[in-house]
């Protein structure tokens, strides 16, 4: 079991996160309902080369907050307070999803910390109406004591159809992961979700590389949304991944563990 290093700060009681390697910094930021053990499959390789932090996002796995609501920016707050604490200037922020709306509100508030972002089956606009209303059903659902059936049904919808036919252990042990989080922080990261702000303006006006990382068969990133952001940053790195959802670092691990050194590599203009 890795170890959890834990800090606390003015908002957050327990903000807990991991700490592997040394060299220049890469931070993994996990999606909904997960928490930061999600990239164990990726942090070996990438912390042969570079100090990897994984923080677990207040409301998931050992970080707590003690409000009743939380909002996408407060997260990004929480992860620029674990650089602090590991004074960390600078960072490569790789978000999956929510992940990845926690590091574009990190790129609107602390663009100087910025190495590089790495958008995992992500993006940067805000939801649809359409989505709104689908995320405010489940927060009816979850409300009235559907947490379970809520987490089993969205997880396989996750996943690729043939991954999740040949790994029914990995969708099991993910529901699992899912029910870990109490029906208010379900609740709380929707809301969060639904009022963040469109910030796809950011993304031409960022100083930094921009990598996107998209699962053709992903039901929540879809590759044409994510395709069509794709240019709007200066310099874009693109993977597309064939029979992959919305999980490459359970479906596809050792690609996007290449994909992200050799990102974060160009970010830190290393030559090996
Ligand atoms: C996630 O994986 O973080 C969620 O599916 C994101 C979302 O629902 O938009």
């Amino acid at each position: 079991m890795e170890k959890l290093h834990k800090i606390k700060s003015s908002v957050f009681p327990v903000i807990a996160y991991r700490k592997f390697g040394n060299g220049p910094a890469i931070v993994l930021l996990h999606g909904f309902p997960e928490d930061g053990g999600l990239w164990a499959q990726i942090w070996d390789a990438l912390a042969e080369q570079f100090t990897v932090i994984v923080p677990d996002l207040p409301g998931s796995g050992e970080s707590t907050w003690n409000s009743e609501n939380i909002t996408i920016e407060q997260m990004a707050e929480s992860v620029h307070e674990v650089m602090k604490q590991e004074r960390i200037e600078t960072a490569v922020i790789a978000g999956h999803s929510m992940g990845g709306y926690t590091a574009m509100a990190f790129a609107e508030l602390y663009p100087e910390c910025l190495q590089g972002l790495s958008l995992v089956h992500s993006l940067a606009g805000a939801d649809t109406e359409e989505k709104k209303e689908t995320r405010r059903k489940s927060i009816e659902l979850i409300r009235k004591g559907g947490k379970e059936p809520f987490v089993k049904q969205m997880i396989p919808n996750l996943f690729a159809k043939d991954f999740k036919e040949e790994h029914p252990d990995v969708i099991k042990r993910q529901i699992e992961r899912g029910l870990r989080l109490k029906p208010d922080n379900l609740v709380a990261f929707y809301n969060a979700m639904i009022n963040r702000p469109d910030r796809t303006r950011i993304l031409s006006g960022l100083g930094c590389p921009v990598q996107w990382i998209i699962g053709k068969e992903d039901n929540i990133a879809s590759p044409e949304n994510v395709l069509k952001q794709s240019k709007l940053a200066i310099v874009n790195f693109v993977s597309i991944y064939n029979g992959c959802g919305h999980m490459s670092m359970l479906e596809k691990p050792v690609s996007l563990s290449k994909d992200l050194r050799d990102f974060s590599k160009y970010c830190y203009r290393l030559n090996k």
